[in-house]
């Protein structure tokens, strides 16, 4: 390469690397094939551990990966045949009826069309403070108002506050468990009970994107509400355990009636033959989701490894992630360790800063671990 070639090329790439990377596209320390398509529009920056986003770095199943690609050749026609035995295995696995069950392209959409259901100008949603924003965020858009219970000074729900601010306006009350961001569970026996009492009054969604982490994720779903026909959504996703960020596919469970009213607001047919396939393969690959959960409990302790010896505290997590408080201002945190090569999430909590760092594989670890202790060492030889 000449040498103007070879600036043009860096800028270029540097270029689509920040837009990629505004875009929460980074690969992690991913490589691509030499010469393929994709290395020519995916970015070159092969040292970016990006721990931002609560993914799963070890990719989809072998068995999902041939699902997927076995299903390519009938992109052609519409994907019924896929849908079906996608919905009647998630019906068999959760011991629901298919008019139980909706599909969508990750859970986000059905995240959203809850919030066109139950948000709208007279619409309050009651959650915890903090929690995933994306549902009361869309029905804010909406012209809804976010009642927000603060987590208690342990960072958990504070159901009985929660139960007690249920009036017969609020429209919805969100729980995400475990929650994000800080990695905390509910018990089943806590939230089962919260829920059979307070969907008498107003319906609850519960957000299980991270439900598969769970050391015992079958006691702590609350589709056993939904089951004794409580007025519950259950949320789940594939772009965690499954690994299918990427793929889109999440589904949720709830009574008849209210599945109606959310696939009238919500996804038509969004997803693709090739991802339902897929999902079809990883939904019972029993062995790989107890892989993916084994990779990332050997993540975690890692991390907890270098906290403990650097002194920090943490929030011992059910996720992928772990949210552990930091002496730092978060934003300028956040661009130190962007400088050298490692995204993570910071925030600020009732004016404590914390950091948020998702699993990556051992390699992007390690340069978390190197980033961490050089950014911490910098303040205490600044302060
Ligand atoms: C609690 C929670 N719910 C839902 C989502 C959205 O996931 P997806 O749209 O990929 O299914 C996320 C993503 O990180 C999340 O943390």
């Amino acid at each position: 390469m000449t040498n103007v070639n070879r600036r043009n090329w860096l800028k270029s790439s540097l270029t689509m690397t920040a837009g990629l990377m505004t875009m929460g596209y980074a690969g992690a320390s991913t490589k691509f094939e030499e010469g393929s398509h994709i290395e020519s529009i995916l970015p070159k920056k092969d040292r970016y551990a990006r721990l931002t986003s609560n993914e799963n770095p070890f990719g989809p199943s072998a068995s999902a990966k041939k699902a997927l690609k076995a299903a390519i050749d009938d992109s052609f026609l519409y994907p019924r045949e896929y849908r079906q035995t996608l919905m009647s295995l998630i019906a068999k696995e959760e011991g629901v009826t298919e008019d139980h069950i909706l599909l969508g392209a990750g859970s986000s959409e059905l995240l959203h069309a809850a919030a066109r259901v139950y948000g709208g100008a007279n619409g309050k949603v009651l959650s915890a403070d903090p929690t995933y924003t994306s549902l009361v965020r869309s029905a804010e858009m909406m012209g809804s108002e976010w009642v927000k219970i603060p987590l208690d000074k342990q960072f958990d729900h504070d159901l009985s506050t929660m139960e007690y601010k249920v009036k017969p306006d609020i429209s919805l009350v969100y729980l995400v468990n475990p929650n994000n961001p800080t990695g905390k569970i509910m018990t089943g026996d806590e939230i089962i009970s919260f829920c059979d009492t307070v969907s008498a009054k107003v319906p609850v969604f519960v957000d299980e994107a991270y439900w598969d982490y769970m050391e015992n994720p079958k006691g702590s779903t609350t589709t056993a509400c939904i089951k004794k026909g409580a007025n519950v959504i259950v949320a789940r996703t594939f772009s965690k355990v499954h690994a299918f960020a990427g793929l889109r596919v999440g589904y949720c469970i709830a009574q008849p009636e209210v599945i109606k009213k959310l696939a009238k607001e919500g996804p038509r047919n969004t997803l693709s033959g090739p991802s339902m396939s897929a999902a079809t393969a990883s939904l019972v690959d029993y062995e790989f989701i107890k892989y993916s959960v084994k990779m990332n409990n050997e993540g975690k302790k890692f991390v907890y490894d270098v906290l403990e010896k650097t002194g920090h505290d943490y929030f011992p997590s059910h996720t992928n992630f772990i949210l552990f408080p930091i002496a730092m201002e978060s934003e300028d945190f956040k661009k130190k360790m962007l400088a050298k090569g490692v995204g993570i999430k910071s925030m600020n909590v009732a004016g404590q800063d914390y950091c948020r760092v998702s699993m990556g594989k051992m390699e992007d670890l390690e340069m978390f671990a190197d980033a961490f202790k050089q950014v911490i060492s910098t303040k205490i030889n600044q302060s």
